[in-house]
């Protein structure tokens, strides 16, 4: 298979997540974050994220997934893995690689709601803008992009490609 065409470079990428960095650390100044990032696919983006930060913040991860094979997704959330520590009176911002149908980030938003934090809010690095099929608030985006699908800087395709520098466009059996 051919490498994966560049989409979003690793130098747009790194300029925008130290303009989201800023844009947070001013958001939250004088207080603490709680950062949840979505395993596996925000990894390296929570990694670059947190480390620009200028504000205190811990890092948590949970885990779900989306009863999906390979890049067709049903809708249906289930948690596979929940941070470790309460969140109650937190200031919570998930972070999550993309959003492609908005169902993974309604479902966590909703769950983390429960649990009485002072605030939550959410970052995506990278959001598919006509594939929404659930209406969720992104609160600090990194790009738009068309419907296709992306690979690298923690996004993969069947556990390929998922540390790719920069952020790539393969062909899918969909495509
Ligand atoms: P949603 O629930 O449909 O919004 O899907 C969100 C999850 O699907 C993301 O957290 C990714 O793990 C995965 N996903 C959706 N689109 C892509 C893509 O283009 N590349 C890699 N993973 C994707
Ligand atoms: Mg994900």
């Amino acid at each position: 298979m051919d490498d994966p065409k560049v989409l979003i470079s690793e130098d747009q990428i790194r300029q925008r997540v130290n303009e989201l960095a800023a844009q947070i650390s001013a958001d939250y100044a004088g207080q603490e974050l709680v950062m949840i990032g979505v395993l596996k696919g925000s990894f390296i983006f929570l990694a670059d994220l947190s480390r620009r930060l200028s504000i205190p913040r811990v890092v948590e991860f949970i885990a779900v997934s989306s009863y999906d094979s390979g890049n067709v997704r049903s809708g249906a959330v289930r948690l596979i893995m929940d941070v470790r520590k309460s969140i109650e009176a937190k200031h919570v911002l998930v972070v999550e690689d993309i959003v492609d149908t908005g169902h993974t980030l309604h479902y966590l938003i909703g769950m983390l709601e429960t649990r009485a934090p002072a605030s939550v809010r959410t970052c995506a690095l990278v959001r598919k803008a006509g594939a929404a099929q659930v209406d969720v608030t992104v609160d600090y985006l990194g790009f738009d992009i068309e419907d296709e699908w992306v690979v690298g800087y923690g996004l993969d395709y069947a556990e390929k490609d998922r540390t790719l520098p920069y952020i790539g466009v393969i062909e899918t059996d969909e495509s």
